[in-house]
């Protein structure tokens, strides 16, 4: 970047498990970035990691302000002190089940914090976006792979909805001015961690996705890990997934946003973020078995309400137009996983 001013990113949600591994990648690009996040769903600690990663020189150009989306008074803060040139926003809860129980607590995250978050950064001429969506758009497909051009449907919980009108909301929000320019990442399902095993994912609480449940199984704080679904019409019988690397993820955050910084022309698009192949849940547990050398004790159980059969991207779009595509398979994906949680088995926090 010699001879360029450097450019200052603001990242929504970047204490969180996507929001540190990018953090990182930008650093490493470097891009001056500014984190706001309430710790809801994370930890300083993971700050902290990042820091300790990234090096002293590079942590030079990473702030971290401890605040919340839905309050303007602390957007206004960090908008009126830092000109941004991008926002990467990953804040927001992601619980599919909590979002059934709370669904108030999902419009009110999700929607209120987006909607103030994009108020302040027009207020400011700040127009340049790169939002996480998911695959959850694409509810249960007709067809698979999934192409970014289907038609969105009605969605199956509170959080599914809340990305779909955030979708609808950047969209409506870019034609109206056109000045604006937005990339929407449809991430499939990003597990795994960086290769150091110093930054990982650490969920509070008991794990709703597969990928932590087994590590927490391997680790030995859960007893067995509970299949939902042996009688899909897979080659198994469980249910088929797009999981990702969080590093690829993190990659294709920083290709997605040179795009919204370079190309004025991009208006609000969507892209898928998966590798375009499909694992089975006991294909998965085969993986981490062999990554982990730990045998993980499995119960059949019925479908869980709501889970589709089969779900995976197409990537010729963002192959095509970004420039990007996955690199890691299922097998780093694991080993990356374990060396996180064989390193870190209560996460962030030392044993309660
Ligand atoms: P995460 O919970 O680890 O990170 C989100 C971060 O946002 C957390 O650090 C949390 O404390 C923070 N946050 C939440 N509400 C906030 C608010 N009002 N103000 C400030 N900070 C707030 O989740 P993640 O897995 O890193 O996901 C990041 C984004 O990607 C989310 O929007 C999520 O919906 C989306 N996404 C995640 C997945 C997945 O499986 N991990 C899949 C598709 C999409
Ligand atoms: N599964 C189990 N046992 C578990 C947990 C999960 O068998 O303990 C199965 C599920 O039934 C599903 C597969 O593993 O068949 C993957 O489940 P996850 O919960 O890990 O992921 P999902 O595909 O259901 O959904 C997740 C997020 C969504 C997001 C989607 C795509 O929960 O919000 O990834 O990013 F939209």
């Amino acid at each position: 970047m010699t001879g360029m001013k450097r450019r200052s990113i603001l990242v929504t949600g970047g204490a969180g498990f996507i929001g540190t591994h990018t953090v990182l990648q930008l650093l490493k690009q470097g891009f001056k970035v500014s984190i706001i996040d309430n710790l809801d769903n994370s930890v300083e600690e993971a700050v902290h990691r990042l820091r300790q990663l990234a090096g002293p020189q590079l942590s030079q150009n990473l702030d971290f302000h401890l605040g919340d989306i839905r309050n303007v008074e602390d957007l206004e803060k960090l908008f009126s002190s830092t000109n941004f040139d991008a926002v990467i926003h990953f804040a927001g809860l992601k619980a599919v089940g909590e979002s059934v129980a709370y669904p108030m607590r999902y419009f009110d995250n999700n929607l209120i914090g987006s909607i103030n978050l994009y108020k302040t950064m027009a207020k400011y001429n700040c127009k340049k976006l790169v939002f996480s969506s998911s695959s959850t758009v694409y509810g249960q497909p007709d067809k698979i792979p999934c192409l970014e051009d289907y038609e969105l449907k009605a969605m199956m919980n509170p959080y599914g909805r809340t990305k779909l009108f955030l979708e609808e909301i950047a969209r409506d929000i870019q034609k109206a001015d056109p000045e604006w320019r937005m990339i929407l990442l449809r991430y499939f399902n990003p597990v795994g961690a960086h290769e150091s095993g110093i930054l990982g994912e650490d969920p509070k609480g008991i794990p709703n996705n597969l990928m932590p449940y087994i590590t927490q199984v391997a680790v030995g704080r859960l007893p067995e890990l509970n299949v939902y679904g042996h009688d899909y019409p897979t080659h198994d019988g469980s249910a088929v997934r797009d999981y990702i690397h969080v590093m690829d993820l993190a990659d294709g955050h920083v290709v997605s946003l040179e795009r919204v910084l370079e190309n004025k022309d991009i208006g609000c698009v969507a892209y898928n973020l998966g590798t375009g192949r499909g694992t089975s849940v006991l294909d998965m547990v085969a993986a981490f078995e062999r990554a982990s050398g730990k045998k993980i004790p499995i119960k059949l159980c019925p479908r869980r309400p709501g889970d589709a059969t089969a779900v995976y991207a197409s990537t010729e779009k963002a192959e095509k137009e970004l420039g990007w595509k996955a690199n890691y398979g299922i097998e780093e994906m694991c080993r990356d996983q374990w060396k996180w949680a064989s390193q870190n088995p209560w996460g962030y926090q030392s044993k309660p």
